[in-house]
């Protein structure tokens, strides 16, 4: 596979550019017809390498002789655009020619200055609204054009378009003339920096797999797959006739579409045809969540072709799991879907409805998953620095990135400082550390950690949190979002949000410390350690009974508490019966939410509870991960009850089918399952913790994952009582295995293993049996 650029290193590295930003003077403002610029001029030096540099204000596609320039999506990419505006650099060499030339780019609105944020919330020209071009064609000797106020400008084809709304294009006005002149923007070039991740890309396209005509005569396409795209067709009919697709994630009863959990998000496109012959169209400017596509015909015209896009920052897989399970396998694809879909230049909660924003949270349950499944180096890097442009004075990290509200603060009061939330500044800098080895990221955001850390201090009371339960006051927190406890329609404060806040304290601030020792801060590690001493003693006199049941009984309390070691030994043995108890007695359905879900799992295998890890993970009520699988979801649920049995949707106003959180449990299959580990003390894989904690019926297991010095393959089967565990390391890259309670009479390639054995490269055979449980 390929690896993404390399991670961010620092020092912004800006070029000195010769062009201007220049805006159309065809552009009406935000929600009118988009708009070109474009420039002929003469080339004489036909053959000699020449370099596009290019970025906009809003979004742009570039044309060459009328020749698309590269195949990159959404160009220039979704930053905090007051801070940094990514450009993208082509070779162009083979699109130009000798004599004369023209080039033409288009612009629209996009995240720039299209409404960002839901319902009535929603900011127009959020972060300006000029659209502009800035673009500089170099060859060897130099500047061979650039954009200034020669240019031409006018309008587009495209009559309107929008992250949420879609995209209007009417085929007749193809080939518009320049109108227009252009004007220089004041405009400071030091914000424009080199793509920090990769393009995003179209993926292979699904055609559909059904299609069926409604009451109405509108046709229904099932993709077979729900994704983050657009869908492409090719159309065949009269001059002026209209072709209007729609997208859904879901049917209701009796295969009934339905998008009403778009809310105010329109997500359509409508095409109007040239009406000479065969005509393909997709959208140029936006991107919609869906597995269906609802098509109207107005007028004379027949779809001849038609698919579903994907697209993706993150188009190639970087890892895999499979097991004797088909519902499982199918839930790690639905992981991978969901990532794919929801890794759009920015990690965000779903790619549908009119919201689509880079929550801090979900990114942070989410970020070792979304490295085991693909090179998401780049991708994260980038958004940190998202995350911290947006970090506000008093440390409070953002509830997403880019905040369209910290550029609005008198309308948007406290959009910052949620525990479990603002943790991402801390947790994502760290995975990436462990991954990738990447000590840079670790550096770079160290004093926004400390700042966050010092914020939860600061909110904190000797030192329990004790969140305020009003949105917007200071030190709010999610809590463990979308508890499946009571009714979660509007969601209020979870239980136990004051101990789950107090926790990520706790995680936030131990990591710090552990970050701190990497970078050798000795000061600021000996202050985080003692500073972490001070919450875990604090958690137990607080949250822990003296017979050792935690005071807030449920299934995330106890699950974070153990996984990050804050029950002291004395009350471990009767608080892991009543962690057992409150599993049984829900039986053994999940009670988690966001924060408490992607903890469950490894805590009791942790603790060595695989019976009831095995029994919470395959059960396919609800709630539960595989419920989801039986009821066909192609992605990841929002809420784990989505979708009743009966096939309604539980509450469109917040249902998302295309939200990766829930997917965090692939990190249990990974590290726990296949038992594969990066070892921090040996960070970016050249160490790898070999733990297997094999779950028997899902056997035969198979993982693979892709790392830049080769691969990494694990599996086991189960014969009997008997585990065969066979694992393959690539040059780079030791094994280290420590035999634990569940890996009775271990040999290692044939000898048996008493102690710590470590693994060179290569393919090793590992067979133990399991305890009688
Ligand atoms: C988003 C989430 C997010 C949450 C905040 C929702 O609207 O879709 O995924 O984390 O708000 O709790």
């Amino acid at each position: 596979m390929n690896f993404q650029p390399a991670a961010i290193s620092g020092d912004r590295v800006s070029r000195a550019w010769s062009g201007d930003m220049i805006a159309p003077l065809s552009d009406r403002g935000q929600g009118t017809a988009a708009s070109f610029v474009s420039k002929t001029f003469d080339h004489e030096g036909a053959g000699l390498p020449i370099e596009l540099f290019i970025s906009a204000l809003g979004l742009y596609r570039c044309f060459i002789n009328g020749t698309r320039v590269g195949n990159d999506v959404l160009t220039p990419g979704w930053t905090n655009y007051d801070d940094r505006i990514a450009y993208q650099r082509y070779d162009i060499s083979k699109l130009l020619k000798p004599g004369r030339n023209r080039i033409e780019i288009w612009l629209a609105d996009g995240w720039y200055r299209s409404p960002i944020m839901w319902g009535a919330k929603a900011i127009p020209n959020c972060w300006g609204d000029r659209i502009g071009a800035i673009a500089d064609l170099v060859g060897p000797s130099g500047p061979l054009l650039s954009t200034d106020t020669t240019w031409q400008s006018g309008p587009l084809p495209i009559l309107k378009s929008g992250i949420y709304f879609g995209e209007i294009f009417d085929a007749r006005l193809e080939n518009a003339a320049e109108t227009h002149g252009v004007e220089r923007l004041p405009f400071d070039k030091g914000l424009l920096v080199a793509h920090e991740t990769a393009a995003v890309r179209e993926l292979q396209p699904l055609a559909p797999i059904d299609s069926w005509s409604d009451d109405e005569g509108r046709t229904i396409y099932d993709f077979g797959q729900n994704a983050g795209g657009y869908v492409r067709y090719r159309v065949r009919g009269a001059g002026g006739a209209e072709v209007r697709v729609e997208h859904a994630e879901v049917l209701g009863p009796d295969r009934h579409f339905d998008n009403r959990n778009y809310r105010a998000a329109a997500a359509h496109t409508l095409y109007t045809l040239r009406g000479d012959g065969d005509e393909t169209y997709a959208p140029h400017f936006t991107f919609h969540g869906f597995r269906y596509a609802r098509v109207t015909i107005n007028g004379n015209a027949k779809i001849v072709e038609i698919a579903s896009i994907p697209i993706s920052s993150v188009p190639e897989p970087a890892g895999g799991f499979t097991s004797g399970n088909s519902l499982v396998n199918r839930l790690v694809q639905n992981t991978i879907w969901s990532q794919r879909a929801n890794f759009v230049e920015v990690p965000t909660d779903c790619p549908q409805r009119d919201e689509r924003l880079g929550w801090t949270g979900d990114a942070q349950v989410f970020a070792a998953t979304a490295c085991w499944l693909s090179d998401s180096q780049s991708f994260l890097s980038k958004y940190l620095r998202d995350v911290m442009a947006d970090q506000r004075e008093d440390g409070a990290v953002s509830h997403f990135s880019p905040d369209p509200t910290r550029l609005h603060p008198a309308d948007f009061p406290g959009y910052a400082g949620s525990t479990g939330w603002g943790d991402a500044i801390v947790v994502i800098p760290w995975v990436l550390y462990t991954h990738y080895g990447n000590r840079a990221v670790l550096s770079e955001c160290l004093d926004p950690m400390v700042r966050w850390v010092d914020f939860v201090w600061s909110i904190s009371d000797g030192p329990i949190v004790r969140p305020p339960s009003h949105w917007g006051a200071r030190g709010f927190t999610f809590g463990d979002w979308l508890q499946p406890v009571g009714d979660n329609r509007k969601p209020r404060p979870t239980i136990a949000d004051d101990c789950a806040a107090t926790i990520y304290h706790f995680i936030s601030t131990d990591l710090l410390a552990r970050i701190a020792a990497v970078l050798g801060e000795e000061a600021l590690e000996e202050q985080m350690k003692r500073r972490a001493g001070e919450i875990r003693l604090a958690f137990a006199n607080e949250f822990i009974t003296p017979a050792g049941r935690l005071a807030h009984n449920d299934q995330t309390s106890y699950a974070l508490a153990f996984l990050y070691d804050l029950i002291p030994a004395e009350h471990r043995q009767a608080a892991q019966q009543h962690f057992r108890k409150v599993i049984i007695d829900a039986d053994y359905k999940i009670g988690t939410g966001f924060i408490g879900t992607p903890a469950l799992l490894p805590a009791l295998t942790k603790l060595g509870m695989d019976d009831l890890a095995e029994k919470v993970f395959l059960q396919e009520d609800v709630p539960g991960w595989l419920y989801q699988v039986s009821k066909g979801a192609t992605t990841i649920w929002e809420r784990w009850d989505s979708m009743a049995p009966d096939g309604t949707i539980y509450e469109p106003d917040m249902n998302s089918y295309n939200h990766y959180a829930y997917g965090a449990v692939c990190q249990w299959l990974f590290e726990c399952v296949a038992g594969i580990s990066p070892s921090p003390e040996a960070a970016g894989f050249a160490e790898v913790i070999v733990d297997p904690a094999p779950i028997p019926s899902l056997s035969p297991v198979s993982a693979y994952h892709d790392i830049s010095q080769g691969r990494i393959e694990a599996g086991w089967h189960c014969t009997g009582s008997e585990i065969t565990y066979v694992l393959t390391l690539p040059e780079g890259c030791v094994g280290r295995f420590r035999p634990g309670r569940r890996h009775q009479n271990p040999t290692l390639n044939g000898e048996p293993v008493f102690e710590d054995a470590v693994l060179p490269p290569g393919t090793h055979r590992l067979v133990f049996s399991l305890p009688d449980s």
